[in-house]
């Protein structure tokens, strides 16, 4: 027999919401959301990023409250961005047991211990040069450097958050912070690896939000060519082998055969980055009348999610929360 129209009418199962939601194939929950937080040591009170619409950068005890806030919505969790008061070439103030992330994610954990706390972990909002690690001859030093993030990543674990997350792209990071972790006892302490993470032009915001735009050159010669796709399944491999209990790929929107291909490829827990100029793009875009923000947003995330995603890192989080109430 013959399945073709008009025996088969795609139709008949698009007929009502109700019969659209029974067929659906990709659900977004916020569970699913992580939300990111810019905590600052340099001011008193909620400070705007003007790049991002709606985001703004906050004291420790304005983190805190968004964090509880943010979770008692039904979001996955949160991922903890630090601006510090203190700068120079090592990123020292990065691995201080009292620097802002520390303090952070220790009072979020005592205001909510249920709250899952990720940090980022990375030396660019902490270097004055505002590369991802240390500079020797003109270039950042892969080996010294992974060895200071894995310091940072074990203050953060001190701290008690409950994943680090490794954004720098350095060579062999991920084995060094599981060895330390373990040799002080932090078992526990997961590693979510941003894998997969290009050299994009998608971050120009959060470099305002963070502070964090190198003063020369560019980081090329670590994070990933956009070009490449085979490069990011053997990353990923790399960091699986490594010890990464989740991994990540870095933006989502412009990556989405990437996410597909690590979904088919790796059964690790999967997170996309929907980064800081997917978000404004979107924001702008609706403020300035071109399309409605919830359908573009709610249609972006999905998208994200289809292509494998289980976890989405999204400023869109909260008016998701309530947008899907
Ligand atoms: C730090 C870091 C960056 C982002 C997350 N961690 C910036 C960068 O690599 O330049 C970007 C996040 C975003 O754009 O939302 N290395």
């Amino acid at each position: 027999m013959n399945m073709a129209y008009p025996i088969s009418r795609m139709r008949r199962l698009r007929i009502s919401p109700a019969i659209r939601r029974l067929v659906r194939e990709t659900d977004l929950d916020v569970s699913r959301l992580i939300y990111p937080i810019f905590v600052s040591e340099t001011i008193t009170g909620p400070e705007a990023v003007e790049a991002m619409p709606g985001i703004f950068r906050l004291p420790l005890r304005e983190a805190v409250r968004k964090a509880v806030e943010v979770f008692s919505l039904g979001i996955g969790g949160i991922i903890l961005f630090g601006i510090p008061a203190r700068k120079d070439a090592r990123g020292t103030e990065a691995a201080n047991n009292d620097g802002i992330i520390q303090k952070a994610v220790r009072e979020i954990k005592n205001a909510s211990p249920e709250i899952p706390v990720i940090t980022d972990v990375c030396l660019c909002e902490y270097t004055d040069h505002g590369h991802c690690g240390i500079i020797k001859d003109n270039n950042v030093d892969n080996d010294a450097t992974v060895e200071i993030l894995a310091e940072v990543a074990l203050s953060h674990a001190r701290s008690g958050a409950d994943l680090v997350a490794p954004s720098d792209m350095m060579d062999g990071r991920v084995g060094t912070i599981r060895r330390a972790l373990d040799a002080n006892g932090f078992h526990g302490t997961g590693i979510m690896a941003y894998a997969a993470k290009y050299c994009s032009a998608f971050y120009g915001p959060f470099r305002e939000a963070a502070g964090s735009a190198p003063t020369f050159g560019d980081r090329k010669t670590y994070q990933m060519d956009p070009a490449n796709a085979r490069e990011a399944l053997r990353e990923i491999r790399l960091d699986v082998e490594e010890g990464a209990d989740i991994i990540m790929v870095k933006p989502a929107l412009s990556y989405l055969d990437i996410i597909a291909r690590a979904r088919s490829e790796f059964d690790l827990p999967l997170a996309a980055y929907n980064v800081s100029g997917e978000y404004s793009m979107a924001r702008m875009a609706a403020a300035a009348g071109l399309f409605d923000e919830k359908r573009i947003v709610l249609e972006i995330l999905t998208s994200i999610r289809r292509a494998g995603a289980d976890i989405i890192i999204s400023y869109h989080a909260p008016d998701v929360a309530g947008w899907l109430e």
